[in-house]
């Protein structure tokens, strides 16, 4: 039913914790099944130099969160926000059809709390 790289992020999932101090907080959830994500960022440079999560959820949604703080840990902001839900399954290896949709919050999370940072980024420059 799920894939090796699945379990493996699931028995060992990377980056978990909250960051001190973070640029960025965000909590996402999926009110269908009750999963909530915590999402910690620090950006400098216009870098996503950590991240950090709390996941309360299924299997599914503990390894996409792995996988995809994985996947945009380092990159610019602009690599960040083009990593989408099918980027994460795809370096899955794949999801049950039924997880795809619920298990995945990462990317909307990361996406919501970058946008969180540029706008404060502008209200500060307009002032
Ligand atoms: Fe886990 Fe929906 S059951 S995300």
């Amino acid at each position: 039913m799920y894939t090796e790289a699945v379990l493996d992020h699931f028995n060992n999932p990377r980056n978990v914790g909250i960051i001190d101090d973070p640029t960025v907080l965000v909590q996402v959830g999926d009110p269908g099944c009750g999963d909530s994500l915590l999402l910690t960022l620090k950006i400098e440079d216009d870098r996503l130099v950590d991240i950090r999560y709390k996941i309360y959820g299924c299997g599914a949604a503990i390894a996409t969160s792995s996988m995809g703080s994985e996947l945009v840990k380092g990159k610019t902001l602009s690599e960040a926000l083009a990593v989408g839900d099918a980027d994460v399954i795809a370096a899955l290896g794949g999801l049950p059809e039924e997880k795809e949709h619920c298990s995945n919050l990462i990317a909307s999370a990361l996406q919501a709390g970058i946008r969180q940072y540029l706008d404060s980024l502008r209200q500060e420059e307009a002032k």
